[in-house]
C-alpha cells in the first residue's frame, strides 16, 4: 500500500508521508516557464499535456510521496457558466451570482463536463506516468470557499456579500451550495474514475463563518460530497480543510473525513486530541520556506515529534508561496524523514 493511503487508513509508519500544498507553482522556475509556453493560468489548467508536467516537475527535483492534480477550484464556477480570468498581481475575477434568480441563470450541473473534461485528461496521463509509489490526489474547493467566489466576485477580506446574504435569504443562499455540492460531486466523480486516489476539498474560508453557521454551511456539506463519493467509490480517502476555524476543529471530527488538514494557528498535539487520533495533515508555516536554515529544521521537527505516534501526513499549514526557496524543500525532507 502507498505510504500516504496506509496512514489515510488509521496507519502509522516510520517517518510520515510527506507532500506540500501548491508544490506545482510559481516559486519553480520551470512551472513559470511551461506557464509562458501555455499562454496563460487558465489556458494551462486547460491544457492536459502541460498540466500533467507541471504536476511532475516538483515530483522530479523532490521525493514527495504524493502528487496533486494542477488544476483550480474556480473551474466549477467557470463550468457553471461564469466568466472568469486571473489578472496577474491581482488574483482571480469572476462575474457574479447574488440572488436565487441568478442562481436559476447558471448552466445546469449536467453541463460541467464540457467544460471540464481537460482536467480528467489530465489525471488520466497522471495516472500512467506517476512512480507507483506516488499516490495521487485530486481535489476541488468546499461549496462555501466556491460560493464566496461566485458571490464576491474576487477574492475578498471578509466575505462581506456571502455573510450578508447568508443572514438575509438563508435559503436562496443554500440553493447555491447545494448545486455547487452536487457539481462538486460529479467533477471528482470524474476525478477518481480517471484515476485520482485521495480527493481533497479545500474551504480556504471556512473560517470567515461565524461558529454557530460553520456546521451547516462548511462541514455538513463536504460531509455530504464525500459520503456520496464513498459510495460509488469505496476505496477512496477523503482529505478536508476546513481553514483557519481554531477552535472549531472539534466539528470536524466526522466519519466522511479520512484526514482533517490543520492550518498553522493552532498546534498538532492539540488538533490530535480535539480530533480523537483521526489521521491529520499539517501544519508547518509556509513562512520557514522563505526563511530556511534552523528555523525550518526546528519548527518542522516539532511537528514531527507532536506526531509521531499518530497518524499523519506532513505539510504546510497553507500553500507554498512563489517567494520560497526551492533548495530550502530539500532541507525540510531531510528533517521530517532524517
Ligand atoms: O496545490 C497545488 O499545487 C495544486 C494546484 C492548485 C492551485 N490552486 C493552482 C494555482 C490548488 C489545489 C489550488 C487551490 C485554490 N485555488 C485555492 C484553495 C487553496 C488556498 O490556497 O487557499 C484557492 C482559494 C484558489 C483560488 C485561486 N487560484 C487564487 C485566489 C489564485 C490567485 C493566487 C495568487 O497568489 O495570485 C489562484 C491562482 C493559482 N492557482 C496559481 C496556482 C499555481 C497561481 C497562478 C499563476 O501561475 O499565476
Amino acid at each position: 500500500m502507498k505510504k500516504i493511503v496506509n496512514n489515510l487508513s488509521g496507519n502509522i509508519t516510520n517517518t510520515p508521508p510527506i507532500w506540500l500544498m501548491r508544490q506545482a507553482g510559481r516559486y519553480l522556475p520551470e512551472y513559470r516557464e511551461t506557464r509562458a509556453k501555455a499562454g496563460s493560468f487558465l489556458e494551462l489548467c486547460y491544457n492536459p499535456e502541460l498540466a500533467a508536467e507541471v504536476t511532475l516537475q516538483p515530483l522530479r527535483r523532490y521525493n514527495f510521496d504524493a502528487a496533486i492534480l494542477f488544476a483550480d477550484i474556480l473551474l466549477i464556477p467557470q463550468a457553471l457558466g461564469l466568466d472568469l480570468s486571473f489578472v496577474a498581481g491581482e488574483g482571480p475575477k469572476l462575474s457574479t451570482v447574488r440572488t436565487a434568480h441568478e442562481i436559476e441563470q447558471l448552466k445546469p450541473v449536467d453541463d460541467i463536463h464540457d467544460t471540464l473534461s481537460p482536467i480528467y485528461e489530465t489525471v488520466k496521463i497522471l495516472a500512467k506516468e506517476l512512480p507507483d509509489e506516488t499516490a495521487l490526489i485530486g481535489f476541488a474547493g468546499s461549496p462555501w470557499t466556491v460560493a464566496t467566489y461566485m458571490i464576491e466576485g474576487q477574492g475578498s477580506k471578509d466575505h462581506a456579500r456571502a455573510r450578508r446574504w447568508l443572514y438575509e435569504d438563508f435559503s436562496g443562499f443554500m440553493s447555491l451550495i447545494t448545486m455547487i455540492e452536487e457539481a462538486t460531486i460529479e467533477y471528482l466523480s470524474m476525478q477518481i474514475q480517471a484515476g485520482a486516489e485521495i480527493v481533497k476539498l479545500f474551504d480556504s474560508w471556512a473560517g470567515a463563518l461565524p461558529y454557530d453557521y460553520i456546521n451547516i454551511v462548511s462541514i455538513e456539506p463536504m460531509q455530504r460530497i464525500f459520503a456520496e463519493l464513498k459510495k460509488r467509490h469505496p476505496h477512496i480517502k477523503t482529505i478536508a480543510f476546513p481553514r483557519g476555524i481554531g477552535a472549531a476543529y472539534e466539528l470536524a471530527n466526522v466519519p466522511e473525513f479520512d484526514c482533517v488538514a490543520i492550518d498553522a494557528s493552532v498546534s498538532m498535539e492539540w488538533a490530535s486530541t480535539v480530533l480523537g487520533g483521526k489521521c491529520l495533515q499539517g501544519n508547518l508555516d509556509p513562512m520557514t520556506m522563505i526563511v530556511g536554515g534552523d528555523v525550518l529544521k526546528r519548527e518542522a521537527r516539532k511537528i514531527v515529534d507532536q506526531m509521531k505516534d499518530k497518524p499523519f501526513i506532513f505539510n504546510l499549514g497553507h500553500g507554498i508561496t512563489p517567494e520560497a526557496n526551492p533548495d530550502h524543500v530539500h532541507d525540510l525532507l531531510e528533517a521530517v524523514r532524517g
